[in-house]
């Protein structure tokens, strides 16, 4: 009874979710990203499938293989992500910023291969928008998830985040932490609203930690609209 009842748990309900890590050219042969494997937003998108949502992926870059029965789209930099989230934010339900976006892109745009010179040289960089911050700003009865990866002082960043980007929950993790981070299959996180700790997940399979977290988010939409 409880799994079939979890079946219908996020059903009906449009669920966008950003994963991987963005990627931003330097030229046509070189580019900038990270090491977000895609793994914890695809097992997301999944899991609210799975719970009857219709799920839209907005997919950096990620060697995941998207499941069936979800709608996805491929992008490459954060203003691509920026672009592709605005073009269905305003009848999502939920939306899940698992994606590891760029804080800075190339200031300027190279259309042929850079070629070598000096001993030394220096990319200007300048600030890609803040994607959460942005939806954060314009929310209304979205119910909004971000993510936080951290190396030190987690609860201090990830709480500090959560009231910047206006989001009703955030999923931190300490990368240091062994099975935790970028490309494991598990993940150990703190999970957090606007009073402080809501739940800790200590190594779990990055499955169960986006199913548990999508029954906490399911539960406050219920009450929300209830
Ligand atoms: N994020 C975003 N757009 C950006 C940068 C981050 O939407 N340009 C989102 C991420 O998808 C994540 C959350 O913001 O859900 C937190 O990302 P994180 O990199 O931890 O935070 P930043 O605000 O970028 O701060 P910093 O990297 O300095 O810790
Ligand atoms: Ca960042």
């Amino acid at each position: 009874e409880q799994i079939s009842a979890e079946k219908a748990r996020l059903q009906g309900k449009k669920v966008v979710v950003t994963a991987g890590g963005t990627v931003e050219r330097i030229d046509p042969v070189r580019y900038i990203t990270n090491d977000s494997s895609g793994k914890m937003g695809i097992a997301i998108a999944k899991a609210a499938r799975d719970m009857g949502a219709h799920v839209h992926l907005i997919a950096g870059n990620t060697q995941v293989e998207i499941p069936e029965g979800i709608t996805v789209t491929k992008v490459q930099s954060a203003q691509d992500m920026y672009e592709a989230v605005m073009e269905v934010w305003e009848q999502t339900d939920l939306l899940v910023k698992a994606a590891a976006v760029a804080d800075y892109r190339p200031k300027n745009k190279v259309d042929q291969k850079m070629k070598k010179s000096g001993s030394e040289m220096t990319l200007e960089l300048v600030k890609t928008i803040d994607i959460l911050e942005t939806l954060g700003s314009k929310k209304k009865n979205q119910f909004l998830i971000g993510f936080a990866a951290e190396t030190n002082d987690v609860e201090k960043y990830a709480i500090d985040k959560l009231h910047r980007k206006n989001c009703d929950l955030l999923v931190a993790n300490d990368v240091t932490q062994d099975g935790a981070g970028f490309g494991t299959d598990t993940n150990s996180v703190f999970i957090f609203d606007k009073n402080g700790l809501v739940e800790q997940l200590s190594l779990l399979p990055k499955e169960e930690v986006a199913r548990r977290l999508l029954l906490i988010a399911a539960d406050r939409m219920a009450e929300v609209s209830s």
